[in-house]
């Protein structure tokens, strides 16, 4: 009688330590020895408005990149008006606390300045003066933190579903030269600095083989690129295991680092056949599409903490290419799922509730270096 009650003690003691084990280790020194634990931080978490939410940024994570705030339209509102005081700060956070910056982002289509396109006349500029303002726009703010932002995602969505270039003004005007400009002038801007391509949907074959052509394309040129971003705003289903999988290895084949730049997953039912993150699109709100606005079923938390921990078991294993994996915000009610494809639904897509308490999918994902 007594040795198996032992025994029972003794599973029960581990299993108790295990839990422990997650509530107090940290995202940072968990993933330490795989790849870097980024978060995407909003202007009130830059300001350091909130010392709860400041601790939880310091203390789980080691890189920090701004939601908004280092887009165009913030940074480069006017022709000759550039606003570094956000950067500042976030660079001041990061510092003061050892992390990794990336500077999101520099040429995107989306959240641009209404001046960047146009002449003084508001009629539509060519392809020098395009090429001018990109050099300009990076030169200047590239130039600015050079040695001090670690890496940039240089450029942004520019790519189309089928794989094809997303006929953004910047490639109409600019054609597929405007990639490659603005790469060269961000390591003109700062040779060390690591420079991305970052996109969304990026496992879907058609657009994986998009990105991998602009990579090689770069390489082929002697342009100077050292990863893909994928941003990873993924559902309970989608993508497979098997295709995440299948992009890792053919990117790391090209020869950049594979970055996990967006993460989150939305538990909510999706009026598209496949998660997207085109902002342009949006659906009206009803009940039947959001279906938890006053907590989260534990059988869905159980299903969230499963999924988490599947993906993380397969970075876990090509830890080797993947250099960090960054959730896009620090906690539920901060996630912008909340609010796309439809407004004000309940999603519950990160690690941390409302309350920031870490969740199933907290413990899940820690478990997986340590099992
Ligand atoms: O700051 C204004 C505020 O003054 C105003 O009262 C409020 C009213 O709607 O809007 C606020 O701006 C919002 C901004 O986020 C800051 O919260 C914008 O409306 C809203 O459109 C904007 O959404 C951001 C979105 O990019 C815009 O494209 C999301 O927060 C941000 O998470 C999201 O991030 C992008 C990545 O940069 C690139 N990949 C896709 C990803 C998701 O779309």
């Amino acid at each position: 009688m007594k040795k198996p009650l032992t025994l029972i003690l003794a599973v029960l003691a581990l299993l108790g330590q295990s839990s422990l084990f997650a509530q107090k280790t940290s995202l940072k020194d968990a993933f330490k020895d795989k790849f870097l634990m980024g978060v995407a931080v909003n202007r009130y978490q830059i300001n350091q408005s909130n010392k709860k939410e400041t601790d939880l940024i310091t203390s789980q994570f080691n890189a920090l990149t701004a939601e908004n705030d280092m887009k165009w339209m913030h940074m480069h509102p006017k022709k000759n008006t550039f606003n570094f005081e956000q950067a500042h700060k976030l660079l001041k956070l990061a510092k003061a606390n050892n992390m990794f910056v990336v500077g999101h982002t520099l040429v995107w289509h989306s959240q641009l300045a209404p001046w960047v396109f146009k002449t003084v006349n508001g009629d539509t500029i060519d392809n020098l003066e395009l090429t001018h303002r990109i050099e300009k726009h990076i030169s200047t703010i590239v130039g600015k933190y050079k040695g001090k932002i670690d890496a940039w995602d240089v450029v942004n969505e520019a790519l189309a579903e089928d794989g094809s270039y997303r006929k953004s003004l910047f490639f109409q005007i600019g054609g597929e030269a405007f990639i490659e400009n603005a790469f060269r002038f961000a390591h003109a801007a700062d040779p060390d600095a690591e420079l991305y391509y970052n996109d969304y949907n990026l496992i879907d074959a058609k657009k994986r083989d998009g990105a991998i052509r602009i990579i090689n394309s770069l390489k082929s040129k002697n342009i100077k690129i050292d990863g893909v971003g994928v941003q990873a705003h993924w559902s309970l289903d989608e993508p497979s295991i098997e295709d995440i999988e299948t992009a890792i290895e053919m990117y790391a084949q090209t020869g950049v680092k594979v970055m996990f730049t967006e993460l989150d997953i939305s538990v909510l039912p999706s009026p598209w056949n496949s998660p997207t993150a085109d902002v342009s699109v949006r659906f009206e709100n009803n009940p039947a599409m959001d279906p938890y606005p006053n907590g989260l079923p534990d059988s869905v938390q159980d299903q969230l903490a499963k999924r988490y921990a599947d993906i993380f078991k397969l970075f876990n294993k090509h830890s080797d290419k993947i250099g960090r994996v960054t959730f896009w915000g620090l906690h539920d009610g901060l996630s912008w799922k909340n609010n796309f494809p439809i407004r004000g639904r309940t999603d519950y897509t990160l690690l941390f509730d409302r309350e920031m308490k870490p969740k199933k999918a907290f413990n899940a994902v820690i478990h997986t270096v340590k099992d």
